[in-house]
């Protein structure tokens, strides 16, 4: 039997995921949206490029929730993306009633499944929706860390002009305002890259990370990243549907570790198949770890704010 992924929204962050799912030939994919068409007109043309692309997974779009049945892993990327000049944190409310809704139709349909949530703010939003669905913390799991990561490492590979398969490096704390490169981690081949490039050079590299997101709004004028999004979700995906066991940074439940309770926030765990297998409580500096619990401290005020809905 295939495993099965959902996919809820099917704006361009969800359609590229569903595509990447597919053609990596992973699981069947359904794409859930409440417009109606979309999901399944999108479906349907990326199923027209399975001879060309050549995978045998199905793909079918749903405005029913229920279609969801079944799935082992379900990515909510629906809601609202940010404009030129606001930050993920800005969206909270109105995503917030987004995320709650569609939290209450995956209990309800698929019990058993692995939520990754990438609607932002995703620190928060997976609070929410682990709050909501009442799933044990290792199943619901934001999608943060991951992407932050791969741009600090394409930014460093093109400032140091070496191959990015050489650079190691590792980004914490939330996926906004607040997040956290770990400079005292990042490595190219091994060697610590302050062998490579001075701490302003190094610093320069982690503000536009910090930034990463929104040069692209900025460029984009409307709409945000889909590629690089998408990529994320993927890698988390297969690690989970392949047991593969990888670590990787993403936003988790913390129950003390890092002398931070009670928050969704970006650490280093396990993924495998039953989700967040194990966190990683790892050495970094004392500037680094302030910086990760100020992190944990803006999501909670920022979830505070939810308390409303
Ligand atoms: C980003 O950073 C959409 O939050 C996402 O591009």
């Amino acid at each position: 039997m295939r495993n099965k992924v959902s996919v809820i929204g099917s704006g361009f962050v969800g359609t590229m995921a569903a595509q990447r799912i597919a053609e990596k030939n992973l699981a069947d994919v359904m794409l859930v949206d409440i417009i109606e068409g979309i999901p399944q007109g999108k479906a349907l043309d990326i199923s027209q490029s399975c001879p060309l692309q050549e995978f045998d997974v199905n793909i079918k779009g749903s405005n029913d929730f229920a279609d969801i049945q079944g799935s082992h892993i379900v990515v909510v990327t629906a809601g609202f993306p940010r404009t030129p000049g606001m930050t993920r944190e800005k969206l909270v409310l109105k995503n917030g009633t987004v995320v709650k809704s569609v939290t209450e139709k995956i209990r309800e349909y698929a019990p058993g499944c692995i939520i990754i949530i990438v609607t932002n703010p995703l620190d928060v939003m997976a609070h929410l929706a682990w709050n909501i669905s009442g799933f044990s913390e290792s199943r619901v799991i934001g999608m943060g860390g991951v992407l932050d990561t791969a741009r600090y490492k394409y930014f460093l590979a093109e400032e140091l002009n070496v191959s990015i398969r050489d650079i190691d490096a590792l980004v914490l704390g939330s996926h906004g305002e607040t997040m956290v490169p770990i400079a005292s981690c990042t490595t190219v081949k091994g060697v610590p890259v302050s062998q490579f490039m001075n701490k302003s050079r190094i610093d320069a590299v982690i503000e536009r990370t910090k930034k990463g997101g929104a040069e692209i709004v900025r460029l984009l004028k409307s709409g945000s990243a889909w590629h690089a999004p998408s990529a994320s979700i993927v890698v988390m995906v297969e690690a989970m549907l392949h047991d593969s066991r990888r670590v990787m940074p993403v936003s988790a439940y913390l129950r003390g570790e890092y002398g931070i309770n009670d928050v969704h926030i970006g650490v280093p765990v396990k993924l495998g198949s039953s989700g967040i297998e194990e966190i990683y409580e790892i050495d970094i500096t004392d500037e680094e770890l302030s910086a990760l619990r100020e992190s944990a401290a803006a999501m909670k005020e920022t979830y505070r704010k939810l308390k409303i809905l």
